[in-house]
């Protein structure tokens, strides 16, 4: 299949376009480098520096004797870029992760809320317009996450829902309440491509992915400049990535608020599977489909205890600290979300077990001078503004 990768610069990206590039497909990334001027930016950088773009493909083509090519573009800046690469390229299938996909970066300030709502918004809409006029038959794997439903006090459906109302009743987009202006941005994007595909005949998949863990895959493991990004401060770095650096280097974890707060979660291993899945079995046209990717459901203080035992058995000393919760966002809530579609089509689970924590735990020894405490505490609030 001819893939094409938006966003294949990225922490899922690149682990993913190796993936399919070694499972024979042909694949083409496009990336603007967003996420690279960000952490300029903010001051913040990968604990691991990883290699460039064109370092990266040349290795990857060197080791895999596979051909990857890009093209360096901002989708939603230069849209005739984009329509000339599709219309040259002409993929079988678009995954589509070029987007700004911090929640804390989109609620510093205003021009940060902007940008983000600019950037993966209009990137998105270029996108349906660019397929509309090139490749209108092509299948749309697009990341979205499970934060776009916030924390309702139902059960979370897979994107859709049948509801009764006064004796009637129909088949809706599930409510959304996303938990920040990061979050809102990616359930616009859900709104216009499901209207794309009722009024166009587009075909979707919309991923609601859960938090990412993970440092290495089996291709990533091959050399050296394959490394995948691996960051932990406040603005790219996710809880888990948080906790195992506090870990190593014997730093308190720092759990937001009581710590009850519950959110959905994936192994990398197991996002590159899903988006495998994604394109072998294509929505149908008309259909926009939404799978709920995820593995497991966690709170945070199961997570800090896991990670806590998982360091005392490599005799980390690790304590957990609550401090102030900095987002605006439920404790003590009902959480739970239907994800039936993809073990359904064949994924086979993993779950962070204590093993893959050791595994992350070994990982980060290694940079262990290169951690900077002072990246952990947070500085972005929901309410400052
Ligand atoms: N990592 C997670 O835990 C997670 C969870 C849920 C959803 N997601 C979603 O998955 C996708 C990928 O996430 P990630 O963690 O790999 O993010 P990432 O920032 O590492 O990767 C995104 C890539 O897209 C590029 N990009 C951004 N805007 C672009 C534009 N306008 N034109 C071209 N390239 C652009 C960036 O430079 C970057 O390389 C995002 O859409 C994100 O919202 C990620």
């Amino acid at each position: 299949m001819k893939v094409l990768i938006l966003g294949g610069d990225g922490y899922i990206g690149w682990p993913l376009s190796m993936y399919l590039s070694e499972k024979g497909h042909e694949v083409h990334i496009v990336d603007n480098f967003l996420k690279r001027y960000i952490e300029a930016q903010q001051g913040v950088e990968c604990i691991n520096s990883p290699s460039s773009l064109v370092k990266r493909i040349k290795t990857w083509n060197e080791v895999s004797g596979k051909k990857i090519n890009f093209t360096v573009a901002d989708i939603s800046e230069n849209p005739k870029l984009l329509y000339r690469i599709l219309e040259d390229f002409q993929p079988d299938s678009i995954v589509h992760l070029a987007e700004q996909p911090s929640a804390p970066y989109s609620m510093l300030g205003r021009s940060q809320a902007i940008n983000t709502q600019r950037n993966n918004v209009l990137g998105t809409l270029n996108l349906i317009y660019a397929i509309q006029a090139h490749c209108p038959e092509v299948h749309l794997v697009k990341l979205g996450t499970m934060g776009e439903y916030g924390q309702p006090n139902i059960d979370i459906e897979e994107g859709w829902i049948h509801i009764e109302h006064k004796g009637r009743s129909d088949t809706l987009l599930f409510p959304k309440s996303p938990g920040s202006f990061y979050h809102a941005s990616k359930v616009h994007d859900s709104t216009n491509l499901e209207f794309a595909c009722r009024t166009w005949g587009h075909r979707v998949t919309d991923l609601n992915q859960g938090v990412v863990y993970g440092t290495q895959t089996g291709q990533s493991k091959m050399h050296p400049n394959l490394a995948i990004s691996f960051h932990y401060d406040e603005i790219f770095g996710t809880v888990i990535n948080r906790f195992i650096t506090e870990a190593t280097l014997g730093h308190s974890l720092t759990v937001y608020g009581n710590g009850s707060q519950t959110r959905a979660y994936i192994y990398l291993e197991d996002v590159l599977r899903c988006v495998e899945i994604a394109i072998e079995k294509p929505a149908d046209k008309y259909q926009f489909r939404v799978f709920n990717q995820f593995t497991e459901q966690l709170s945070i203080n199961q997570l800090a205890d896991k990670v806590a035992l998982a360091g005392k058995s490599l005799d980390y000393r690790v304590t957990i600290d609550h401090i102030e919760n900095p987002r605006v966002e439920k404790e003590n809530h009902y959480f739970n979300a239907v994800s039936t579609h993809l073990p359904n089509l064949g994924l086979n689970p993993t779950f962070l077990t204590n093993d893959l924590i050791l595994e992350m735990l070994k990982y980060l020894s290694d940079f262990k001078d290169f951690i900077d405490k002072s990246k952990f505490m947070p500085g972005v609030k929901w309410k400052n503004h």
